[in-house]
C-alpha cells in the first residue's frame, strides 16, 4: 500500500518543472478527466473523503458540489497559498517545489465545479513561490493546458496569480476573496458561503494549496486507493512542517494516523539536544497536547477527543526547560496583532488574552484564569471568521495543561 502521495517525499531540491512533472505522470489525471466527464472527478473527490488542509478540515468534495449545483454564466477557483501562520511552510513548499501539481488540482477542480477562473492566492512578499508559479503558468499555457481549449477539448480555464497583503487574516477565505476584488482583504460575515456567492457573487471554490494537490493523484489512482491511506475519518496523507528544535526540519508528508512518536523521531530524526517533549502543539492555532499522547496518532478523529486537531500542520514542541508563560504571550501577541479590528468581540478577546498574560509575566499574579475563560466563553462564535477560536484554543488548553506552572489549579501536564 502507498503510504504517500509524494506530495514532500523524495525531497524535491529543485523546482519540479513541466517535464519532471510529466515523467511522474502529471497532467494524466487531468487527460483521463476531460474523456470521463467533470462529474466523475467531483464524485471521485467526494467518494475519497478527502478534507481540507488549511486547517478546517471541511470535506472537499461537499464545498466542490455547493459550487458546482449552483446556477451561473462564471465560477472561480481560488487555491489558497496564504499560508502566514508561523511555524508552517508547507504550502510555501508546495508552489516552489511542485507549481504543476497545484495548476492540475486548480483544473481538476475547475472541470469538477464548472469554474473557468482560477487564482492562484499569494502573500506579495513570497517572492520564489511567485516567481516559480509564473513560470509554470507559462509552462502549462505553451502546452495548451491552460487557455481557451485544453488538451484540444472544449473546456477553458486559466490562472492569475493574486499577490495579497501579508497579513494572518487576508488567509480567510472571504478576506481573500475581497483582496482578489480589491478591497483590503479582511473577512465577510458566512453565510452566504463562496461557494453560493463568491468572487464578483459568482460560486467560488476557495480550497487551501495542500487540498488541491492531492487531487490528481486521486484522480489518477482512484478513491479507493486514498482511502487505504490513513484513518476512516482522515483519510490519505498531510503535510507536517517540523521544526528547528529536531534534527531534521523541514516539510515531510505523513500517512493520516502516524504516531507524533514516529513523526518526530523516525521522520525529524528526534530532539536536537535530547530535552523531553512536555507538550505537542500540532499548529499555532490549535490547542496544545500533553507529552504523554506521543503515541497517539495523528488524525482528526484521535486528536478531537483530546481538545485538539492536526491544523495546517505546523508543528511546535515545549520541552524540558522552555519557558511557557513567554510561550502563550507570543501566541496571544501575535493574534492580537494579526486580528482584523472589525470585530469587537475579538479585537476584545485577542487584547484581553495579551493584557492578562503580560501582567502574569510582569509578576501580577492573581487569577488569570477566569478572566481568560470568561471572555473566550463570551467571544465564541461572535465573529465573522474563527481568528476568535483559533486565539483561544492554544491559551485555553494551556490553562489545562500547564496550570501549576501558570499557577491555576488544574494540570494534566504529561
Ligand atoms: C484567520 C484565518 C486565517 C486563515 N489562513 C489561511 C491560510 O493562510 N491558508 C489557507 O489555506 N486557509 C486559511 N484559513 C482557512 C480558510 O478560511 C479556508 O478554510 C481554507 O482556505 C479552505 O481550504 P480547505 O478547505 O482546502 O482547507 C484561514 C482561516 C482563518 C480564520
Amino acid at each position: 500500500m502507498a503510504a504517500s502521495i509524494a506530495l514532500a517525499d523524495p525531497p524535491s531540491p529543485m523546482r519540479e518543472d513541466l517535464v519532471a512533472y510529466r515523467a511522474v505522470g502529471g497532467y494524466e489525471g487531468l487527460k483521463a478527466a476531460l474523456i470521463r466527464g467533470g462529474a466523475s472527478v467531483l464524485a471521485a473527490i467526494e467518494d475519497s473523503g478527502l478534507r481540507g488542509h488549511g486547517g478546517a478540515a471541511f470535506p472537499a468534495g461537499r464545498k466542490w458540489r455547493l459550487a458546482a449545483e449552483r446556477a451561473a454564466t462564471c465560477r472561480h477557483v481560488v487555491a489558497n497559498g496564504g499560508e502566514h501562520e508561523p511555524g508552517s511552510e508547507k504550502d510555501k513548499h508546495l508552489v516552489e517545489r511542485h507549481p504543476h501539481r497545484v495548476l492540475e488540482g486548480m483544473l481538476l477542480c475547475g472541470l469538477a465545479t464548472g469554474a473557468t477562473r482560477g487564482w492562484l492566492y499569494l502573500i506579495e512578499d513570497m517572492a520564489p513561490q511567485i516567481a516559480s508559479a509564473e513560470r509554470a503558468i507559462a509552462e502549462a499555457r505553451a502546452a495548451g493546458l491552460l487557455g481557451g481549449t485544453i488538451l484540444g477539448s472544449e473546456f477553458a480555464f486559466d490562472v492569475a496569480i493574486h499577490r495579497a497583503p501579508p497579513t494572518y487574516v487576508a488567509g480567510e477565505e472571504t478576506a481573500a476573496i475581497d483582496s482578489i476584488e480589491g478591497g483590503p482583504g479582511k473577512p465577510r460575515k458566512k453565510p452566504p458561503y463562496p461557494g453560493e456567492y463568491g468572487l464578483r457573487g459568482e460560486p467560488t471554490t476557495v480550497n487551501n494549496v495542500e487540498t488541491l494537490t492531492h487531487v490528481p493523484w486521486i484522480v489518477r489512482h482512484g478513491a479507493g486507493a486514498y482511502r487505504a491511506i490513513g484513518t476512516r475519518e482522515s483519510p490519505g496523507t498531510m503535510l507536517v512542517t517540523l521544526p528547528a528544535e529536531l534534527r531534521r526540519p523541514g516539510v515531510v508528508e505523513i500517512p493520516f494516523g502516524t504516531s507524533w512518536r514516529t513523526l518526530i523521531e523516525q521522520h525529524g530524526g528526534g530532539v536536537r539536544d535530547g530535552r523531553r517533549i512536555r507538550a505537542i502543539h500540532p499548529a499555532l492555532s490549535c490547542g496544545f497536547l500533553a507529552g504523554k499522547h506521543l503515541d497517539v496518532g495523528i488524525a482528526h478523529e484521535t486528536l478531537r477527543p483530546l481538545g485538539t486537531a492536526p491544523g495546517c500542520g505546523g508543528l511546535r514542541l515545549v520541552l524540558d526547560g522552555d519557558d511557557v508563560l513567554a510561550r502563550l504571550l507570543e501566541i496571544a501577541r501575535f493574534f492580537m496583532k494579526e486580528q482584523c479590528g472589525q470585530c469587537p468581540p475579538c479585537r476584545m478577546e485577542t487584547n484581553q488574552f495579551a493584557h492578562v498574560l503580560g501582567a502574569l509575566q510582569a509578576g501580577k499574579g492573581g487569577n488569570f484564569a477566569d478572566p481568560i475563560r470568561k471572555v473566550a466563553d463570551f467571544a465564541r462564535k461572535k465573529g465573522f471568521c474563527s481568528l476568535i477560536e483559533m486565539a483561544a484554543a492554544p491559551i485555553l488548553s494551556a490553562l489545562d495543561l500547564f496550570g501549576d506552572e501558570l499557577g491555576t489549579a488544574s494540570s494534566a501536564s504529561g
